[in-house]
């Protein structure tokens, strides 16, 4: 059993209010749900980083400026298909590089060697399956040529704010003076945008949500019976956040019992699931200086609703 999870699981629902941490809303069945998300045309975060990572590649390699060869780091790559275009742009100028993909899962890492050798056959892949906090907290990863690390699709969002200034000094840390981060941040925009986004008409959010119950349901040999809870979401324009939340319908316990704990809820009750915070310009620019960074550039979509910012350490 996955003991990380069972913690989490058991801290998270047996606390005054109720929480489960976003991460485990990707296994295999989470993961596919999180591809449909991707292309619903409201789900906008997708196609504006696609643009820009499509359109202003040969802008974001010449502002890092790096003397070749070097590495692209990419952090938690997933099916790699918004970095495509980048990979696209270098390999086809003959640029000098190493594409160094680090996933969590075995299964998302071999699909992307495998559509990337058919597509880029003369791209150089140096994947590494794991965790990339204990990826980058070990003391070798330090190389000898430059490295650009990419953080990618707004995954900075499910960090407050503290844990994202943790998170980007750990990145820090691991880097050399000169090494790049391109980090992929949602911008604060007209908030129906956003509810719109999250808050989908299709419930496929709604599904991505009552899918880590299903998940718990497999996993704990629990009995959460889905039809008695519901979804909802909301976002505050102020703090840039959207929250999202499992909403018990009815009063219920409910039993896991491969963790040996019953449950209870409340009519109306909430389960905390996901923070995914905006952040404009100015706040991007703060965090990155907290962090050691010096600002480059901000590289924005057409509708300016997605920056892909390039930091230097
Ligand atoms: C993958 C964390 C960037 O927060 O926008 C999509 C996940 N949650 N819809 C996000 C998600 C609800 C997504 N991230």
């Amino acid at each position: 059993m996955n003991n990380e999870f069972a913690n989490d699981v058991i801290k998270g629902l047996t606390s005054k209010n109720k929480h489960l941490p976003s991460k485990y809303f990707y296994d295999n069945a989470g993961s596919l749900i999180f591809q449909e998300i991707m292309e619903m045309p409201e789900y906008y975060l997708t196609a504006s980083e696609f643009e820009i990572l499509s359109s202003q590649a040969k802008q974001i390699i010449e502002a890092i400026n790096f003397n070749q060869p070097f590495n692209i780091v990419e952090l938690g790559a997933g099916d790699g298909l918004k970095t495509f275009n980048l990979l696209e742009y270098l390999v086809e100028n003959n640029i000098d590089f190493y594409y160094v993909p680090i996933d969590i899962s075995q299964g998302a890492m071999d699909s992307l060697i495998k559509s990337l050798k058919k597509k880029l056959p003369k791209l150089s892949i140096h994947p590494q399956v794991g965790d990339y906090f204990e990826i980058l907290s070990k003391k070798n990863v330090k190389t000898t040529i430059p490295s650009l690390l990419l953080f990618l699709g707004s995954n900075i969002g499910n960090y407050n704010e503290q844990e994202a200034i943790n998170l980007l000094q750990l990145f820090n840390n691991s880097m050399k003076n000169g090494d790049g981060l391109l980090l992929g941040v949602d911008i604060k925009k007209n908030p129906k945008k956003i509810h719109e986004a999250y808050y989908d008409k299709h419930g496929i959010t709604k599904r991505f949500n009552i899918n880590l119950l299903i998940r718990i349901n497999k996993e704990f040999d629990a009995n959460f019976n889905i039809e008695n809870f519901d979804f909802y979401c909301y976002y505050n324009p102020i703090s840039g956040n959207v929250k999202s939340y499992i909403i018990s319908l009815k009063d219920q316990k409910v039993q896991l019992k491969k963790l040996d704990i019953v449950v209870d809820f409340k009519a109306n009750e909430l389960i905390w699931t996901e923070l995914s915070k905006k952040y404009s310009l100015d706040e991007i620019n703060e965090l990155a200086t907290k962090c050691n960074f010096k600002i480059i550039d901000h590289f924005l979509d057409q509708k300016n609703y997605f920056t892909d910012t390039l930091l230097i350490k």
